[in-house]
């Protein structure tokens, strides 16, 4: 048997890019060979292997064909007769579609190579529609290698196009969408995983309700950009810019879905927007079943982010009401993400990305003042149940009358 590094150690380790997971493909060998050699196999009849000591994936060359519609349609063929070339040419770009035996020397019958040097993500072969995931996959290769300058070839485009329009997108399970949302949204930058599946049809698809947003105009004085779709892209790149975890980049993507609801004679403004979102930012967490995390902070900062900008302006009640609902007492953290999924809600706007954002720092003192308030004494006066309740949101009410005043003077 032989066996060959493939995917994308080859690839990046060509790119100059650290290697983190390395995938090989044997070709020569049978499934009872690699039994006898101590590989667990993955599965029942899927002809992947794990390393008896690595735990390294080890695939056995194989051609795929697809026998229906959806994931489940797959019939494997995998024999000791599959070539490498075989074996390559199913696979999804030609970047990922070379090989490398232990001395690196290189098997690339696609061009792979070419490919990196020029900068194009191109498909393999016709085959790439076997897999509708393909699509997130190269919008995600775009967003990862955008500051390589690398590309996606039109006729790849094309084909995403044709399978975005087949209805096949339709067919992936929550779970293998959310996977590749995810961490697409956690690349240098996720603006161009959104922006590639715009130019293919796919995001009409995945997420109707950012697709709308594009061609929506907001007022120009507080958006010089105009357009609500271009905003949101801008906001997601400040957003990695500023190195943010996922929570706040799931929200910075969902924040304005309630600016694609406004009846056109009103635009450019949109009056409760924030509030109209709300459901539409429900439909979408829950059609990908993004983690709880995110769901909630999605919804938290598309009803509050509006709070978050006039922050100096809100009365004490307001502020405390809006410090209660993120539970602030117990979830300081998911403040702290509110806080910065605002900042950069006003940075993703054209010629303000350097603004100061004093909101935020205020939002943080505020949150500290109402969390300084003590239980203790309450207690001792004998308060409890509803009665504390009221009277600690008192105290807190009066903390955060003092801190607007002492931070007025
Ligand atoms: N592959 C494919 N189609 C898929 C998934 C994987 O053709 N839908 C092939 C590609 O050749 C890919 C290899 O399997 O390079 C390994 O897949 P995976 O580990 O998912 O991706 P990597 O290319 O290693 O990329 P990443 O750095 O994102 O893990």
């Amino acid at each position: 048997m032989q066996i060959y590094k493939v995917g994308g150690a080859v690839r990046d380790r060509l790119l100059g890019k650290p290697v983190t997971d390395i995938d090989w493909v044997v070709v020569g060998a049978t499934a009872e060979e690699m039994l006898a050699k101590g590989f667990r196999p993955v599965g029942a009849d899927f002809p992947v292997f794990l390393h008896p000591k690595s735990g390294e994936e080890y695939a056995l060359a194989r051609t795929e064909r697809k026998s229906g519609r959806g994931y489940g349609g797959f019939t494997f063929h995998a024999s000791p007769e599959v070539t490498l070339e075989e074996d390559l040419i199913r696979r999804d770009l030609t970047i990922n579609a070379m090989a490398e035996d232990d001395q690196q020397n290189l098997t690339d019958p696609y061009h792979g190579q070419r490919d990196l040097e020029d900068r194009f993500l191109r498909h393999v072969s016709p085959a790439f529609a076997e897999d509708p995931l393909r699509v997130l996959r190269v919008a995600r290769f775009a967003a990862r290698y955008a500051e390589l300058g690398f590309k996606v070839a039109p006729e790849t485009l094309e084909l995403m196009r044709q399978l975005s329009e087949s209805g096949e997108l339709e067919a992936l399970t929550a779970e293998r969408s959310w996977k590749e949302i995810s961490r697409a949204l956690m690349e240098s930058q996720p603006q161009v995983f959104i922006q590639v599946l715009r130019d293919c049809g796919a995001l009409k698809v995945l997420m109707p309700e950012v697709d709308a947003l594009f061609g929506v105009p907001q007022p120009e004085v507080h958006h010089p950009e105009i357009d609500s779709g271009i905003h949101t892209l801008s906001v997601l790149e400040q957003a990695a810019l500023h190195k943010q975890p996922l929570t706040v980049r799931w929200a910075c993507l969902l924040h304005d879905l309630g600016k694609g609801l406004t009846p056109e004679e009103e635009w450019p403004r949109h009056i409760a927007h924030e509030h109209k979102g709300l459901k539409l930012i429900k439909a979408v967490n829950e059609r990908f079943k993004a983690p709880k995390d995110c769901q909630e902070l999605a919804l938290l900062v598309g009803q509050y982010h509006t709070h978050g900008h006039r922050a100096l302006e809100l009365k004490a009640s307001t502020l405390l009401e809006l410090l209660q609902s993120f539970d602030v007492y117990r979830r300081p953290q998911r403040f702290e993400e509110f806080i910065v999924a605002c900042e950069m809600d006003a940075r993703g706007r054209k010629g303000l990305e350097q603004r100061s954002y004093p909101q935020a720092d205020y939002l943080r003192g505020a949150a500290s003042a109402a969390r300084g308030v003590a239980v203790q004494p309450l207690l001792e006066k004998g308060l409890k149940g509803p009665e504390l309740g009221e009277a600690l949101k008192r105290e807190r009410l009066k903390a955060l009358k003092a801190y607007k005043e002492s931070a007025s003077s």
